[in-house]
């Protein structure tokens, strides 16, 4: 168990009066959660988990730790951004356990090459995951490594496939099914950027050591105390009719690289129709402040920043006397910290609104709490905004372009 995650909107320029005029929809939004049946099932998840199916997702991690030296998560979108914004978060938890990479993350066959290159001559299993079972990127990296399984497994390859999808619809559980391999589903009432803590997601964090059972307790607890993502939820509306078209998500952890590109695939997805959205983006700092630091401090302020705060580092590394007097003997997260200090001062003397996140440390419950805290209120968010937070109509144009460009 992890100590409080902790909402600080003391900096947000957003007043409790403010909020008063989005009660009533909030109510509104909640109930609409409590009660559709339509992409809502991830509301529910955490109370009534399925523990035989969890216990089966933890018994063939096991099963693949055994099995392979390298992992190839293949999937993308919803369907692998949660798995890595755990693993980069939290792991390599043990040593000996398999190299986790990535397949069907684009259509670079640069990247796809080389990766293969790399992992060829070592023993591999393959988790494949698509709820649809037909996306591009995805079925052309299914086939290259089941080419290469086959190659190096004969008919032994098919024990080495995992498949999540689909209960019943699609090429890919026609295939699981016929070729016998091990397969989980993906609920029917729950979309791809909500469902990291299903077998999407827990899979593969349960294959890199992360104690899923965690998550879920992290995910529970934070479903438990609606109103924080409610009060999230009211301030980034306010500030969005105020003007502010962008919320910046700001982390000085680089482990936190992939948890944000999953944040903005949640808020891009579920927001951005019908000409609304806010625009999520995201800044690795002090890094970016000696690139984008100008633009904060002086450009045009059409955004706000929601800073993620990790209290305590996992190591930390004393800086030398050869750095100078006022840098020698302080440790890097001190300093860190401290630039972080200096850029909300700074930000605030602009008048930019800004909301903190205090992560007291990185570890699988305090992600469930993340991952449930951030998706609760993204679909408030959307509900707000009078958008439907579970669909996304705009991905399919570029699909049908793009085929058209390959007949
Ligand atoms: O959130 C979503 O619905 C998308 O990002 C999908 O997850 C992504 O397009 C991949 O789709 P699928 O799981 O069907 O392969």
């Amino acid at each position: 168990m992890g100590a409080e995650l902790n909402i600080d909107t003391s900096n947000a320029t957003v007043s409790e009066e403010d909020l008063i005029k989005y009660k009533g929809a909030l109510k509104e939004a909640q109930d609409f959660l409590n009660k559709s049946k339509e992409g809502t099932g991830w509301v529910r998840l955490p109370f009534n988990y399925d523990r035989s199916e969890l216990k089966r997702i933890q018994s063939t991690a096991v099963k693949i730790q055994e099995q392979c030296q390298v992992f190839v998560v293949i999937g993308i979108g919803g369907s692998y951004l949660g798995a890595r914004a755990a693993i980069e978060m939290l792991g390599p938890l043990q040593q000996n356990l398999p190299e986790i990479y990535y397949a069907g993350i684009n259509i670079s066959g640069s990247y796809h090459a080389e990766l293969i290159d790399r992992i060829k001559d070592k023993d591999i299993c393959i988790c494949v995951i698509s709820k649809s079972g037909n996306t591009t990127e995805t079925a052309i990296a299914f086939s290259l490594f089941k080419q290469l399984l086959l190659k190096k497994y004969g008919k032994q390859a098919s024990e080495r496939i995992y498949v999540i999808t689909d209960k019943e619809k699609g090429v890919l559980r026609e295939e699981a099914e016929r070729e016998g391999y091990v397969s989980f589903v993906i609920p029917d009432d729950i979309g791809g950027r909500y469902s990291v803590l299903t077998p999407v997601g827990l899979l593969p964090m349960a294959v890199a050591g992360i104690d899923i059972e965690s998550v879920l307790d992290g995910a529970l607890k934070e479903a438990e105390l609606a109103d924080r993502s409610e009060k999230y939820a009211a301030i980034r509306n306010e500030l969005f009719n105020r003007g502010k078209l962008i919320e910046i998500f700001e982390y000085y952890e680089p482990r936190l690289h992939f948890f944000a590109e999953w944040l903005k695939q949640l808020f891009g997805e579920s927001e951005g129709k019908e000409g609304k959205g806010i625009f999520p983006a995201a800044l690795a700092l002090s890094t970016d402040l000696h690139s984008m630091g100008q633009y904060l401090q002086e450009g045009n302020q059409i955004f706000f920043e929601t800073i993620l705060n990790v209290e305590e580092p996992k190591m930390d590394i004393v800086v030398p006397e050869s750095a100078g007097s006022f840098l020698a003997g302080k440790s890097m997260n001190q300093i860190n910290r401290a630039a972080m200090e200096g850029v909300i001062e700074a930000h605030k003397g602009a008048n930019i609104p800004m909301i903190k996140i205090d992560i007291p440390v990185l570890n699988p419950y305090n992600f469930g709490r993340l991952v449930y805290f951030f998706e609760k209120a993204c679909a408030l968010s959307g509900c707000l905004m009078g958008v439907n937070p579970f669909d996304q109509p705009g991905v399919e144009s570029y699909k049908s372009e793009m085929r058209k460009a390959l007949k």
